[in-house]
């Protein structure tokens, strides 16, 4: 039986960024085809400043506990934060925020990193045009 600390089943029981951004500038989707696991995660980014800050980060998991609770973490991590710092965001910052994880539930970080790196390069895609 694949353990769940205390602080992911209150991310899947109680998700605070679960949903669509319906004006998102930017939306990363990604798949581990291994498990079959699907996440989305969207991103408002506006200026501020001088500076693209991801005022609002929501996501849209079709998977397990833990890839739900870590893309509630992901968006949680992101608001907030300029695009610049974002695209620093690693697994290890991931793993950090996330706390206890299974061995064989460690995909699911690398799942978040990629769908935010992702939705990241959608929004800058999307400026270019
Ligand atoms: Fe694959 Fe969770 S089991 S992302």
């Amino acid at each position: 039986m694949v353990y769940y600390s205390k602080k992911i089943m209150e991310h899947f029981l109680h998700p605070r960024h679960l949903g669509k951004i319906k004006d998102a500038n930017g939306v990363g989707d990604t798949q581990n085809l291994r498990c079959g696991d699907v996440m989305k995660i969207y991103i408002k980014v506006e200026k501020k400043d001088g500076k693209e800050r991801i005022k609002e980060a929501k996501f849209e998991t079709l998977g397990c506990g833990h890839a739900i609770a870590i893309s509630d973490m992901i968006c949680a991590l992101a608001e907030g934060k300029t695009l610049k710092q974002a695209k620093k965001i690693t697994f290890d910052d991931i793993a950090e925020q996330v706390g206890e994880v299974p061995k064989p539930k460690l995909h699911c970080i690398r799942l978040a990193e990629t769908a935010l790196k992702s939705a990241i390069k959608d929004h800058e895609s999307k400026k270019k045009k």
